[in-house]
């Protein structure tokens, strides 16, 4: 018997899915981790291939995933486990569900550290502490935040702090009435760093950097992490989109849905990059900055506009609450699974899953200060310098997860959901027929989106 519902509940509505998925999508990824990644990865070429990896490989594995969770409606590591049952397949399946909530700890551990500088920011910009500084002393502000990892840990906390309260309760209450009113806020707020960074002069430049596609400046590395952000900025290939699947009515079109969430989530990235560059060049700062690059250039546009210090602090709070509708979608997989299988009460598995992300968490901390030197090794690939691997306990977890972790959910959802379940259960559940969307989609997941995963894997190991 197919389950109508989740254990754990189910959305009020098709609308409250679409608006809880997008609050998971669109979050730091957008507007702290695209611009700088953009500006590591020499902007044009890379937004192109970016763009090419949502769209190809992100939809249809998006699908895929929320198609995977509609039909187990429950934790992804034990819909995994029971759809591989259902459809006689071997239980390793349920590695899907079990990589995933490995990545969703290293993610969250981080994610919490970064939403925290953002926590911060609320508090300076509405304190005033950069009007009138230049991007030296704005700078300033930065790297005395990040050398401090006492301040680090406690916004770290604040913030975790915050999302246990909010799984606790159940990811549906408030979620939907926050995210309907985060939204359009958001964007309206983007729309007004838009307009200033038409107004200082640098526009141009900025828009060259982001669209202007230079090839010289792509190789494997970079393609890998233009696949890689595809899949962070979507909530992809780790369960997080797949447990939300769970909870959504079997009525609702999973094509349709799926396509609205890309849509804005990619609209939020793109207008984050069109603020943001603009302001790098007219503050003579460089694209690759790091991550410390839009609490530079942020605090620097507010300074100059007029009612900085309110749209400063009113953009900070959203970007505060756009990290809160996301982190908390990276602890409901585990928290699910632990309910469901150790019988533990919600709060219980919240308040755990949040101990575990926290106590990680202190490495992120303290990879901007005191363990700030890379730790690591050098390997030879064959290409024309060994390469190093390694880095911070920061940058070694935001690396494997979305460049590694993530891709390679996404390729065994593609695997399964194209290959190994039967194509009667996956129209049943799409709730389709053999139309010619169907059909695309489906070729696309089968072959295209696997096939350019493990392309795009191979050529940045240098072995094609
Ligand atoms: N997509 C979110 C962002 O862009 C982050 C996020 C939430 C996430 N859930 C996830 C990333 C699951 C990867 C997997 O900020």
């Amino acid at each position: 018997m197919r389950k109508e519902t989740s254990i754990h509940g189910q959305w009020s509505s098709k609308l409250a899915f679409v608006l809880a998925a997008t609050g998971s999508a669109v979050g730091l990824g957008n507007i702290w981790r695209f611009p700088y990644i953009t500006g590591e990865n020499g902007g044009g070429a890379f937004v192109l291939v970016y763009l090419m990896c949502i769209l190809l490989i992100g939809l249809p594995v998006m699908i895929g995933e929320i198609l995977l969770g509609r039909r187990g409606r429950q934790s992804p590591i034990n819909t995994m486990t029971s759809l591989s049952h259902e459809e006689g397949l071997s239980r390793a399946w349920s590695l899907i569900g079990w990589l995933g909530v490995a990545a969703a700890f290293m993610i969250l551990s981080f994610y919490s550290v970064i939403a925290g500088w953002s926590l911060s920011y609320v508090f300076r910009t509405a304190g005033g502490v950069f009007t009138g500084l230049d991007v030296d002393g704005v700078r300033g502000v930065f790297e005395g935040l990040v050398s401090d990892p006492e301040r680090l840990l406690a916004w770290h906390t604040v913030f975790m702090v915050m999302n246990v309260l909010v799984v606790a309760r159940g990811v549906r209450s408030g979620l939907e009435q926050a995210v309907k009113f985060l939204m359009p806020a958001l964007l309206g707020l983007l729309l007004v760093l838009v307009i200033y960074a038409v107004s200082i002069g640098h526009f141009a430049e900025g828009m060259r950097f982001l669209f202007a596609p230079d090839f010289g400046k792509i190789n494997g590395e970079v393609v890998l992490m233009a696949m890689g952000q595809a899949f962070f900025t979507l909530s992809l290939g780790m369960g997080a989109i797949m447990i939300y699947g769970s909870y959504l009515s079997s009525r609702a079109s999973i094509m349709r849905t799926s396509a609205t969430v890309v849509s804005a989530d990619t609209l939020v990235a793109v207008l984050a990059g069109v603020a943001i560059f603009p302001i790098v060049f007219a503050s003579g700062l460089q694209p690759d900055e790091g991550p410390g690059l839009i609490f530079v250039t942020l605090p620097m546009a507010f300074s100059g506009m007029p009612g900085g210090v309110i749209f400063g602090t009113l953009f900070f709070i959203l970007l505060v609450m756009a990290a809160w509708t996301s982190s908390i979608s990276l602890m409901e997989p585990a928290v699910a699974w632990l309910v469901e299988n150790r019988d533990m009460e919600r709060v219980k598995a919240s308040v755990l899953v949040g101990l575990v992300a926290w106590i990680l968490g202190i490495g992120t901390v303290l990879s901007f200060n005191l363990w700030s030197s890379p730790i690591g090794f050098h390997l030879d690939l064959g290409g024309e310098e060994p390469v190093f691997i390694g880095g911070t306990i920061f940058s070694m977890m935001d690396y494997l997860t979305s460049n590694v972790l993530l891709p390679l959910g996404g390729l065994f959802i593609a695997l399964f959901v194209g290959w190994r379940m039967t194509r009667r259960s996956v129209q049943d559940e799409l709730g389709v027929g053999m139309g010619l969307l169907f059909q695309g989609w489906y070729l696309v997941l089968r072959f295209l989106a696997p096939v350019g995963i493990l392309l795009v894997f191979l050529n940045a190991v240098n072995l094609i």
